[in-house]
This record gives C-alpha cells, structure tokens and sequence, in this order.
C-alpha cells in the first residue's frame, strides 16, 4: 500500500456548537472529541505521518494533547486559516513530500472506526480522489434568500459527503494551488478535484461517522458509543 499521511483540519471556531471554545475540545468519554480521532490514525498500520491544524491560539493545547496522550505519528501541529480550505492546504504543505497519499478527516468526526477506515483505503486504492458519502434521506430542495423552493432535487442522485477524503499527493497540491491563485472556495477538498475537472469516485461511508457540530450531535455521538459498547460485550458473549 502507498505510503499514506493524513490531514486533521481542527481550525474551526465551532459557533453552531455555542460552546464558546472549539468544540474539538468538548469531551466525548471524558477525552476530547480530536483526543478520538487523533487515536484512530494512531493506531493504523498503514498511516505514517499526521499532520494537526488548529487555531492559533489552540495551538498550545493540541501540543499538550499530543503529548500527553503520546501520539507518536504526529509530524507537525500547524496554524490553520479563514476557511476550512485554508487550514488544510497549510496541513497538506506541513506533510512529507514522501507521503504519496492524502487522507483528509475533519477533527470533529471521532466516530470513523478502523475497520471502516481500512476498507475505504482498500475500497479506494485504484482512484486518484475518492471520498465517503452516504445516500440522502429527507428531500432535499433548493431554496432562494427567501425560502422560497427553487427546485426539489432528484433524492436518487444525491449524497450526503463525509471525510475521509483520499487524494493523491500531487493532485490535491495542485487543487490547493490552483484553488488560492484563482480564489476559488469549496466546502471540501474533493470540490476542488472536481472543479479542476477530474474524477472524484464515492464509496459507501457510515451513518455513525458524524460530524459534531451541535450540542445535540455531542449527545448523539456518546450514545453512538454506549451503542458500540453493547454490540462489543453481546458478540464477545457469543463467542
Ligand atoms: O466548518 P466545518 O463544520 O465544515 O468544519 C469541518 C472541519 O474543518 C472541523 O473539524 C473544523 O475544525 C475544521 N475547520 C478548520 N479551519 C477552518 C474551519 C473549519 O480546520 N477555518
């Protein structure tokens, strides 16, 4: 397998959580929320290097955080930026130019597991930018300033994207660079494959992998876990 570095975007000021501090740092089984995903990179065999980006002045904190947990792998811990783009182009430029593929995954989804993680690496390998999504389950309509319904949206064609995102490394530099020059801005990192023009390939994601942006995914997310803990001892009885 290719030698696979990953980026954890943790910039983000978290208002929807109001928590009034980056909601990275709320704790999920009394560890913070980034705590988690940080673990899960950790412990894979095929990741080599992980590169943090957090706040400025969040910084200090992530440093402690990787010290005190021990986290070997962790190359750089480095200043994100304005938007979500910005701090990951900076994580990708902090990342050893012997890395050949890009894993990007948002600090605040702690709940990927490894074995979905490996299977996506796996499921992914033959493509240059791949990402996890999810199919839709409301409708989903577009919609002006006003509110008023544009159009409704065919449900069968849409999904809903998460990270991981994997990229190989020269292509999501180039998107990055290309991406800054021309001041173009996506919400994810396959947007800007996609206006390059070349191919981003979806595979299956996880419903449990959600991103914590609300109080009420915080509650959502523990019970994920209580959930996970019943499923363990139930097979572990059955074995
Ligand atoms: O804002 P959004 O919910 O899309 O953020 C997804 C991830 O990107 C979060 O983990 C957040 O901390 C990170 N982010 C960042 N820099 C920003 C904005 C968001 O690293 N400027």
């Amino acid at each position: 397998m290719a030698k696979i570095g990953i980026v954890i975007p943790a910039a983000g000021q978290g208002k929807r959580m109001g928590a009034g501090c980056n909601k990275q740092f709320l704790k999920l089984r009394g560890q913070p929320i980034l705590a988690h995903t940080i673990r899960l990179f950790e412990e894979s065999c095929h990741v080599s290097q992980i590169v943090i980006v957090g706040a400025e002045g969040d910084i200090p904190i992530i440093e402690e955080l990787v010290h005190h947990l021990a986290f070997r792998k962790v190359a750089a811990i480095c200043q994100g930026g304005v938007h979500r783009q910005d701090s990951v182009r900076a994580g990708v430029q902090a990342l050893s130019p012997t890395i050949q593929r890009i894993v990007v995954h948002d600090g605040a989804r702690p709940l990927l597991t490894l074995q979905a993680f490996h299977n996506f690496l796996s499921e992914t390998e033959g493509f240059t930018a791949a990402i996890m999504g999810i199919p839709v389950k409301d409708t989903v309509k577009q919609v002006d300033l006003s509110g008023k319904v544009i159009q409704t949206l065919l449900r069968d064609s849409l999904c809903a994207v998460q990270t991981p995102q994997i990229f190989d490394h020269g292509i999501l530099e180039k998107a990055h660079y290309k991406a800054l020059s021309a001041g173009y801005y996506g919400t994810d990192d396959a947007s800007l494959i996609e206006w390059m023009g070349c191919p981003v390939q979806v595979v299956m994601g996880m419903q449990e992998n959600i991103k914590v942006t609300t109080p009420e995914d915080l509650w959502l997310a523990e019970r994920i876990l209580s959930m996970r803990d019943v499923r363990g001892s139930k097979s572990e009885q059955e074995t």
